[in-house]
């Protein structure tokens, strides 16, 4: 199987890069590596998969372009004729897209369509792209069903994750291309982002400065480890999809259509207090956090949970990994990686 994998310097795109490549798989990465966090991390993360590509004596590629840039990604796709396509590099981050808001507009709806457009040219057998629970917005029902609306996002970001869902929902339709787009919620692990709270609360705690806890810690996360993500990314991208002979047009379900086109949630379904997170990350470091206890943010959703009841039919697996065991394997590598003191 030859595999692209876009956003593979990237937090999410590294792991499943790292198990595509492990279990035997052809890997072309795809990043422009920018500066949104520190490139330096994106550059170890790159380093790690060229070390491991080279024990295995893997193939696996890296091409550093700008998914905005259509002739650069034409040329790869051309080059390669892919199997497979697993598109996770995105403009991500909530809190960014109200102060940069074009960079979501260049990343994650120009880089989408050129990505649309070089899967129908090249007769890509699947494409899986990230999208985000974040698009569940207003939609306070939970736990969030796929089936359910998710038509009132509430920032930018999650307005352009949703319009990538309808846009593969038309390229499905119209040239036959399978797409799954997957929900992911709240992603945390080793390798993680630094604009993440979990990131942020690590160095803040071990430099000993105080760390700010919005809505005094009590809004609830569907935290997902990364292990399972990369789990669910790789089933269903295993999965193509295909069209639901039960869908019915004058009662249409947003999860499915008559067109090879599915949408999943990822997600732990466990959702956790703020506070806890937080009490579990203490526990980890074997240090106390300063708390500064803040309102909630505006843009901010109170509580996150997934419905994963599909994820399971489809694929035959759900997240599992505990809240307190991942953050301590965060820990473990945060202070592997950087030192305990930083
Ligand atoms: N981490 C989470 O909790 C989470 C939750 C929901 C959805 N997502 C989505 O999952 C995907 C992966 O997220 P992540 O946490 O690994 O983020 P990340 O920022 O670590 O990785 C994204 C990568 O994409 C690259 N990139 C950005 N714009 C690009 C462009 N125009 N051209 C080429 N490369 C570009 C970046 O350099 C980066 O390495 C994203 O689509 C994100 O929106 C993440």
């Amino acid at each position: 199987m030859k595999v692209l994998v876009t956003g593979n310097a990237g937090f999410i795109g590294f792991h499943v890069a790292r198990r595509l490549i492990e279990r035997g798989d052809e890997v072309v990465g795809f990043d422009c590596i920018n500066d949104y966090y520190d490139p330096a991390l994106k550059q170890a993360r790159l380093a790690e998969l060229d070390a491991l590509a080279k024990r295995q004596g893997a193939r696996y590629g890296f091409v550093q372009a700008d998914l905005a840039d259509h002739a650069a990604v034409d040329k790869v796709f051309a080059q390669h004729g892919f199997d497979h396509v697993i598109h996770l590099a995105a403009q991500a981050g909530i809190r960014h897209s109200l102060e940069a808001p074009r960079d979501y507009v260049t990343a994650n709806l120009v880089g989408f369509t050129n990505i649309l457009e070089a899967c129908r040219h090249n007769s890509v057998a699947h494409l899986t792209y990230a999208s985000t629970s974040s698009v569940y917005g207003a939609n306070a029902h939970l736990p969030y069903s796929e089936h359910d609306g998710a038509d009132h996002p509430l920032q930018l970001y999650a307005a352009t994750k949703r319009a990538n869902e309808l846009m593969a929902h038309s390229y499905s339709h119209l040239f036959g291309l399978p797409t799954t787009g997957l929900r992911f919620f709240t992603v945390y692990g080793p390798w993680g982002r630094p604009d993440m709270a979990l990131f942020t609360f690590t160095r803040k705690i071990l430099a000993g400065e105080p760390i700010e806890v919005f809505n005094n810690g009590d809004h609830t996360r569907d935290f997902t480890y990364i292990d399972d993500i990369v789990e669910g990314v790789i089933r269903t991208s295993d999965r193509p999809a295909t069209p639901d002979p039960e869908w019915n047009a004058e009662a249409p379900d947003p999860a499915s259509s008559s067109a090879p086109f599915r949408i999943f949630n990822i997600g732990n379904s466990q959702p956790v207090r703020l506070g806890d997170y937080i009490d579990a990350l203490e526990q980890a470091l074997g240090r106390k956090a300063i708390r500064e206890m803040k309102p909630l943010q505006p843009g901010d959703i109170l509580d996150t949970c997934a419905d994963t009841t599909e994820l399971t039919r489809a694929t035959g697996y759900a997240p599992a990994t505990p809240m307190r065991e991942g953050v301590r394997k965060f820990a473990q590598w945060y202070t592997s990686f950087y030192g305990d003191s930083r």
